[in-house]
């Protein structure tokens, strides 16, 4: 592109994450509560809105886009929006990250609209316990989802896993043998503190990084890289396996200094960083001055000027965001 986005600590902004729909066909327990409400559909980006940013954005210098959610695969049409997309100039870089359950349907016609690369949500691989962390999620339901995404010939495919004291900590060997078989990667996730959670107290089910790498070097001795996919995740590889194994880990670990990220919400918000919120309402300008992308442009441009210097997250929990995880989209 002919422009780039530089911020005022000389990082160049490249990847965008868009959250498409805040809704889910799962309740992860760390990601929302029981009985979630959701928002009113008027205050939701319309697919048109959601194409409109994407467009600005690869106009000035964007060259990665990832879907999230909630779950990008709920909303109606979806397909139609990566359509349109995938299709933008300058767009090198096509990402989803999903909860894997409607792949099965859709995996073939995201390989068609250009999707290069998809993240698949796995924290478990017992039945029940699946279950338990996802209080509606089917678990052969996003195995089959996962084979879906193999099977038409997606190379990108990577699991996520949160890991959770007492929850699924014991599984993290599981984890990395059931990547393992599949050959494809696998990054353990601290899980950051986005909403407050009734149900759930953050400080009992903090397990770290090097904790889980423990664990998997008792089995598999890890070795170092410095590949990286342009994310928080830390790679390490095994020494008999394709599989890389990454770990993302914003407690220990602060990788703000080459952010080259900014998220827009379900609702429209610009977030500039995921850990705080500085934020610009994207949407109130779409529809005070409809199809004038110049002004559009030029209110990102301002923005990314202000994008903060790091987050503040720590394994305490002092640092609250009280925006969910289904409405910033990871
Ligand atoms: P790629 O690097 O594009 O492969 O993806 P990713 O690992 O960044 O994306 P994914 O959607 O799979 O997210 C995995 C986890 O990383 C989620 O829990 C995200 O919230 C987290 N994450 C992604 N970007 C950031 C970031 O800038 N800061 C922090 N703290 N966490 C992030
Ligand atoms: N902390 C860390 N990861 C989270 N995810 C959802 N909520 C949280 C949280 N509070 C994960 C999902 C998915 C990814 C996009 O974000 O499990 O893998
Ligand atoms: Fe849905 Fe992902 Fe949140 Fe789970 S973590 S409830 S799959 S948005």
């Amino acid at each position: 592109a002919s422009e780039q986005l530089v911020d005022s600590f000389g990082r160049q902004i490249t990847y965008l994450r868009m959250s498409v729909t805040d809704r889910c066909d799962f309740r992860c327990v760390y990601c929302m509560s029981e009985n979630m409400t959701f928002l009113p559909r008027e205050q939701v980006l319309s697919l048109e809105e959601i194409h409109t940013i994407a467009k600005a954005f690869t106009e000035l210098g964007i060259s990665k886009i990832r879907f999230t959610g909630g779950e990008p695969l709920v909303r109606r049409d979806v397909i139609k929006l990566f359509k349109g997309v995938g299709a933008l100039p300058g767009l090198k870089d096509f990402c989803l990250t999903t909860n894997g359950s409607q792949l099965p349907r859709y995996a073939q016609q995201l390989k068609d609209a250009g999707l290069t690369r998809i993240n698949i949500s796995l924290d478990s691989l017992q039945e029940a316990r699946f279950k338990a962390l996802t209080r509606i999620g089917d678990l052969h339901q996003v195995i089959a989802g996962i084979d879906a995404a193999c099977g038409v010939g997606f190379k990108g495919v990577k699991l996520n896993a949160v890991v959770l004291q007492g929850r699924n900590d014991d599984e993290v060997v599981d984890l990395v043998k059931f990547a393992r078989d599949k050959q494809i990667d696998l990054s353990f996730i601290e899980e950051m503190p986005l909403g407050v959670i009734a149900e759930h107290d953050r400080a009992e089910t903090y397990f770290s990084s090097e904790q889980v790498k423990e664990l998997i070097t008792e089995e598999f001795p890890l070795m170092p890289t410095t590949e990286n996919s342009g994310g928080p995740a830390k790679y390490w590889r095994m020494g008999d396996s394709d599989s890389r194994i990454g770990f993302i880990s914003p407690h220990s670990n602060n990788f703000c200094g080459d952010c080259n990220r900014v998220r827009v919400t379900a609702e429209g918000l610009l977030l500039l960083c995921l850990g705080n919120e500085h934020s610009l309402d994207l949407k109130a300008i779409l529809r005070r001055y409809p199809g004038d992308t110049e002004r559009l442009k030029e209110a990102i441009r301002n923005a990314i000027a202000h994008k903060p210097e790091e987050h503040r997250f720590t394994s305490d929990g002092d640092v609250q965001i009280v925006r969910f995880m289904n409405m910033t989209g990871g």
